[in-house]
């Protein structure tokens, strides 16, 4: 069952964090289903610029809606990740998405909140719901690399501003965390006391943390093992998301850690298996792993095992 992140921010708050995933192929999005289905939580499935325009813009929509059909007890939210305004107007009008994110934060204020207004208003014409970003990320995104030293952190004085004069449904905020998988390079860590005053100035209203892929130790190790090269890969601690949930984040967005399965389960397999020409057993390991992945990480979100009050509250 589609819907907007909006509703399912508005059961979720406070209480537990709902976990955004992006996806770009088959067997991301199988392994997606698979996992929250198993640990019975919500979630919600992102699409990039780059994951539209991987295949075919039309591919990813019509594969969720036949993943739809295939798990019918699952509840999620189909959202745009880092859109620009134009591609905000394309996923609005394509009828496949419950939710987009306006992603105008390299703007300066006045700017940010005038494009993010536009694309609030077509949004919630149609029953939308919109997410934009206050501060700025550092690392790579859409092949853009923002350096940690030039990544602002969002100034809570202006939070409160912001959300009232653009109208939007959630606040992505910048707390120290970056994209990718090398976060934290400089002396700085992830700053709960920023994300502590952002929800003092907007009591109730749902956040979202992006960067937040924990690049497991473990994982790089083994990918490394296997013939990868990721030297100084860290990530975020992902105890931390109970307390940012607490805190007001709402939405906790996981692309890099998928990838790192993905490195990790294939480099070993054909490490492993030489011989093998065949894409479908690895791809089937895939799934199985991807799953896994997926439903570990719920359950230190807390949108574990929350599936059946959601189906009771949506009816
Ligand atoms: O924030 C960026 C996401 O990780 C998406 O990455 O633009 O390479 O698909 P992508
Ligand atoms: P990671 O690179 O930490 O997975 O962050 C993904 C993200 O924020 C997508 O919007
Ligand atoms: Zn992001």
């Amino acid at each position: 069952m589609i819907v907007t992140t909006k509703k399912l921010f508005e059961i979720a708050y406070g209480k537990y964090a709902v976990g955004a995933y992006n996806i770009n192929n088959l067997e991301q999005l199988m392994g997606l289903f698979r996992g929250n289905v198993d640990s019975k939580a919500p979630f919600i499935i992102q699409i990039s610029k780059g994951a539209r325009s991987y295949t075919h813009k039309l591919m990813l929509e019509t594969m969720i809606q036949a993943a739809d059909q295939i798990f019918p007890e699952a509840i999620f939210a189909v959202h745009l990740d880092h859109g620009d305004e134009q591609t905000c107007y394309d996923c609005i009008n394509s009828g496949a998405y419950s939710s987009v994110m306006v992603d105008a934060s390299h703007e300066e204020f006045e700017k940010n909140i005038e494009i993010t207004r536009r694309v609030v208003e077509a949004a919630h014409a149609k029953g939308i719901s919109v997410e934009a970003e206050l501060g700025q990320l550092g690392g790579v995104e859409e092949h853009v690399k923002v350096s940690e030293a030039d990544a602002k952190l969002t100034d809570p004085n202006q939070a409160r501003e912001f959300v009232e004069r653009t109208g939007v449904d959630a606040l992505a905020v910048a707390i120290g965390t970056s994209h990718g998988a090398y976060k934290f390079s400089g002396t700085q860590g992830i700053r709960m006391d920023v994300l502590a005053e952002i929800q003092h100035e907007v009591p109730g209203f749902p956040l979202v943390m992006h960067g937040s892929s924990s690049v497991p130790q473990e994982e790089v190790k083994r990918i490394n093992a296997a013939g990868g090269e990721l030297k100084g890969a860290k990530g975020v601690d992902a105890d931390l998301f109970k307390r940012a949930a607490e805190l007001g984040v709402t939405k906790v967005n996981i692309d890099t850690d998928g990838r790192l399965v993905w490195t990790r389960v294939y480099r070993e397999y054909f490490r492993d298996h030489p011989e093998v020409f065949d894409f479908r057993p690895i791809g089937k390991v895939f799934m199985e792993e991807y799953a896994k992945f997926i439903g570990e990480k719920n359950e230190k979100l807390g949108s574990a095992g929350q599936l059946d009050a959601l189906h009771k509250i949506l009816g």
